[in-house]
């Protein structure tokens, strides 16, 4: 009894004390271990007189019991303790101001062809593509473009062998050419792209954007075509109404073939377009001419439509009010902070991200 009562206080003092995680279990070990005090206490319950026994089992219990709820509530202790620790070191300060970032800016012209992509998806148009290097065939042959034609004129093109057989494409027409050898009609795409002419001025660029129509069908006649584009220029420019003007032209891949002009004024300094009575060039267009469905082996007895060629960068200008087209591909970093859009805070009719 007596050293059980030894046990006890020496035990308690020791957990009153400031203890580490190895300090507890070392304690542990030193009272239930294999040779720990405790266990030895009850090892030696047989060799203690009868009658004193059952007072020291019991005895020998409580403390048991005693020392263990100690260890128990040091062990909670120091859980506690680091937990909170964590907590202390991973706190987050919302106080402090946000890191300095640099967001970067889509490009007017990006941002021109997301819209415009987006406005003739709306109408059932798919997207095409082609290579920027083309043959002279589907640049020129395939649409029609006879031999002596003055767009092939080395002025224009910048042809990459001294044979003229590869070129960088001058317009995207030649995927119209792709499309319909690859596929069968009825065909309706757009093919939105880089084109190439050796020109270079204010409202010239010797690379350009275009972006390519083509509705092929049973039934497509210039009703659907002037239909189509005056949707599309009032999506685009986000008017009611637009005055456009459908003057006669020649391509030598449309027939009958036309430029479309649409009327804008200067009010304040500022282009307005759909009003006024000045006009602007913005689009070759026409029926797709016999000749053109026959290379690309579709027959023109049975279906018909129409192709569209839109200057990209002339749209983003305007819309955007950016007056030297030169300024898009100088790549100066100020001119576009100033004319890019942020990624986040897209225009209202810009679907690509918004819908
Ligand atoms: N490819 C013509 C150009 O670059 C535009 C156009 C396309 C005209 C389709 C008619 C039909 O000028």
């Amino acid at each position: 009894m007596l050293d059980l009562k030894k046990i006890k206080d020496e035990f308690k003092l020791k957990l009153g004390k400031k203890l580490n995680l190895s300090e507890i279990n070392q304690i542990k070990s030193d009272l239930f271990g294999k040779n720990g005090h405790i266990t030895l206490e009850f090892k030696n319950i047989g060799k203690i007189a009868e009658a004193e026994r059952k007072n020291f089992a019991s005895e020998l219990n409580l403390v048991k019991g005693e020392l263990q709820n100690l260890i128990n509530i040091k062990v909670r202790e120091i859980e506690n303790i680091e937990i909170n620790e964590k907590l202390e070191k991973e706190k987050i300060d919302i106080t402090l101001p946000e890191r300095n970032f640099i967001r970067g800016k889509i490009h007017p012209v990006s941002q021109t062809i997301d819209e415009i992509s987006s406005i003739f998806s709306e109408i059932g148009f798919s997207v095409a593509e082609g290579p920027d290097v083309e043959n002279e065939y589907n640049n020129f042959t395939a649409l029609n473009t006879p031999d002596n034609h003055p767009a092939r004129d080395m002025h224009d093109t910048f042809y990459l062998d001294p044979k003229k057989e590869k070129l960088l494409r001058t317009h995207t027409s030649p995927v119209q050419i792709r499309t319909m050898l690859n596929d069968k009609p009825p065909f309706k795409i757009i093919a939105p792209g880089r084109t190439y002419r050796s020109d270079s001025d204010q409202t010239h660029t010797p690379m350009f954007h275009q972006v390519e129509g083509l509705h092929i069908d049973t039934d497509i006649n210039m009703g659907h075509l002037k239909g189509c584009l005056n949707y599309f220029i009032k999506e685009f420019f986000e008017v009611k109404n637009i005055k456009m003007r459908f003057r006669p032209s020649h391509f030598p891949f449309t027939e009958p073939s036309a430029e479309v002009d649409i009327g804008y004024e200067i009010k304040n300094g500022k282009i307005v377009i759909g009003e006024g009575d000045k006009w602007l060039e913005i689009l070759g267009c026409g029926m797709v001419h016999p000749n053109v469905l026959k290379n690309v082996k579709v027959n023109p007895d049975k279906f018909q439509g129409y192709a569209f060629g839109i200057g990209i960068d002339r749209l983003a200008m305007l819309k955007y009010g950016i007056k030297d087209l030169r300024a898009f591909f100088e790549c100066d970093y100020r001119w576009l902070n100033h004319f890019g859009f942020d990624p986040l805070d897209v225009p209202t009719n810009y679907r690509g991200l918004s819908r």
